[in-house]
């Protein structure tokens, strides 16, 4: 009965626009500017104020185009004129004209515009969930099925990127600006020298680190971190870096990897990386701020998950390396700025997180040849509220299993592959850099089907990983912390 009022209004008024004889207007373009023919447009003609509307009906009709179908333009915003009621109806009735926003004085009745403030209302609740009231007390959290104790292991430094364990209980942590720390296991902390030179600016700088799964025998470990053009030092693009400790000196040193084209934007690098059961190491490289032209393009290597060999070299059954002119390491592209991945310990996959825009962080499972769809499907949006895609999905475009709305800033993933934490097993952890917090997600086969937040106001949550002991490290920056999550008995 509902999908019959709507649709027999929505049959009105492509009548009515077909017959006004003017030009639609496209949502995109004139989310800044509104034209005179545009409101013409928006105003609703008798016959349909006369079919019965719902908030839901009015505003999918009317305010979607511009401020998204999923209120994502709303869900996240600092209000402009004030959040109230009276605010929101006054917006609508008389409009901002100079902004863009139009007047719906003749378009609605009081009540109707009540009713649509009262809808807006109701969907702009999900960002309210991340508004924690608990700080934790004396480091100790509690959770759905466990008591969870804090240890720091290391405070200091500026902004932790990436953590990884030595085989004798060292632990190495890369620090953005570019320096690489090793903690002992009597907890002193020591710089390790002759790290690359990074360009260390905006998202840019010393990332992730990895150890070879047989670093035991073979002593390699793997850095990655924006790399200066040695032609020109305004431009950096990622690149991987193994290499081997003596001492306190990274040696040895091979680079495996090197994104092209470099760029002089500081922002979505990528860089996490992460080893296969099989030994193939992926990593992520991000967008590099140039949407419309690196992700859906195979000849470079930007806005994708790469799969190469421990050393560098590229696999024979890598998607793409029949293709003239793409790039071979690429095993899927159209992904945005990955900044988590990690190994499914139940049936061996690698999973993603990665960012969305305003609105639209997801989580992936990376399959060969995939399209992720970046930026030509996505749940987000601009950051200054404007709509870029108005599609969600499209055919040959993998749906992300998961996103978040409004957008946590997830970074950091990784399985709880050990039985240290009971009822955690084989669930997947992602952080949050906005929120600060950490995500504990119940995965079951293709799906997660449950989710809980902890450690709530822990601070912007960059890296988490479970260590070869089982257990949960995080890194935080702002200031920089390393710890060790321990569960603790309940009485
Ligand atoms: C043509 C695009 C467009 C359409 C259609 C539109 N708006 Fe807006 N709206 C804007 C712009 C632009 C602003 C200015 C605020 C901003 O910069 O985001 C705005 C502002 C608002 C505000 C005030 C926000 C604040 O920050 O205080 C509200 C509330 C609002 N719109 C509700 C609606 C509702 C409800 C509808 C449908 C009946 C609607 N708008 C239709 C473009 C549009």
């Amino acid at each position: 009965m509902k999908i019959k009022a709507i649709s027999l209004s929505l049959v009105i008024v492509v009548i009515t626009l077909a017959c006004s004889q003017k030009t639609t207007v496209s949502a995109k373009d004139e989310i800044d500017t509104i034209s005179n023919e545009a409101k013409e447009v928006m105003t609703r003609s008798s016959e349909s104020i006369s079919a019965a509307r719902t908030p839901e009906a009015n505003y999918n009709e009317f305010c979607a185009s511009c401020h998204g179908a999923k209120m994502d333009a709303f869900v996240d915003r600092k209000w402009k004129y004030g959040s109230s009621s009276e605010a929101l109806a006054k917006a609508i009735k008389v409009g901002y004209e100079d902004d863009g926003m139009p007047a719906y004085d003749v378009t609605f009745n009081d009540q109707e515009i009540n009713e649509l403030v009262q809808y807006i209302q109701k969907g702009i609740t999900n960002v309210e969930l991340y508004k924690f009231e608990s700080e934790s007390k004396d480091g100790i959290f509690e959770t759905e099925n466990l008591t969870i104790k804090l240890d720091t292991l290391a405070s200091g430094m500026d902004n932790p990127w990436g953590i990884t364990f030595l085989t004798n209980g060292e632990l190495l942590i890369t620090e953005q600006s570019g320096k690489l720390f090793k903690r002992s296991t009597d907890g002193t902390l020591s710089e390790i020298s002759g790290i690359p030179e990074v360009k260390s600016a905006g998202q840019g700088g010393l990332m992730d680190i990895e150890v070879h799964p047989n670093l035991e025998n073979n002593g390699w470990i793997y850095i990655a971190y924006s790399k200066p053009d040695p032609a020109d030092k305004k431009q950096a693009t990622t690149a991987i870096v193994r290499g081997k400790l003596r001492g306190n000196s990274f040696v040895d040193q091979e680079e495996i990897f090197e994104a092209l084209p470099y760029s002089s934007r500081r922002h979505h690098f990528g860089c996490r990386m992460e080893f296969d059961n099989a030994g193939y190491l992926y990593l992520s490289v991000g967008d590099r701020g140039n949407r419309d032209v690196n992700p859906q393009n195979l000849d470079n290597h930007c806005g994708k998950i790469h799969r190469i060999f421990d050393d560098g070299r590229i696999p024979k059954d890598n998607p793409f390396v029949n293709i003239p002119g793409a790039m071979p390491s690429i095993y899927t592209y159209g992904n945005r700025n990955p900044q988590g991945i990690a190994l499914n310990p139940v049936d061996g996959s690698i999973w993603e997180n990665e960012h969305g825009p305003r609105g639209g962080d997801e989580v992936n499972i990376v399959k060969k040849g995939i399209n992720y769809g970046w930026p030509v499907i996505s749940y987000g949006i601009n950051y200054n509220g404007t709509i870029f895609t108005e599609q969600t999905e499209s055919e040959g475009m993998e749906q992300p299993i998961m996103y978040w709305l409004p957008s946590i800033g997830v970074c950091g993933m990784t399985f709880v592959n050990s039985d240290v934490y009971p009822g955690w097993k084989n669930n997947v952890l992602s952080g949050s850099l906005r929120f600060k917090y950490l995500e504990r997600a119940v995965v079951k086969g293709n799906e997660i089907t449950h989710r809980e937040k902890i450690l709530e106001n822990i601070g912007r949550l960059r890296v988490v990983e479970v260590g070869p002991d089982g257990y949960i490290y995080v890194g935080v920056e702002e200031p920089g912390y390393i710890f060790k999550l321990t569960p603790l008995a309940r009485s």
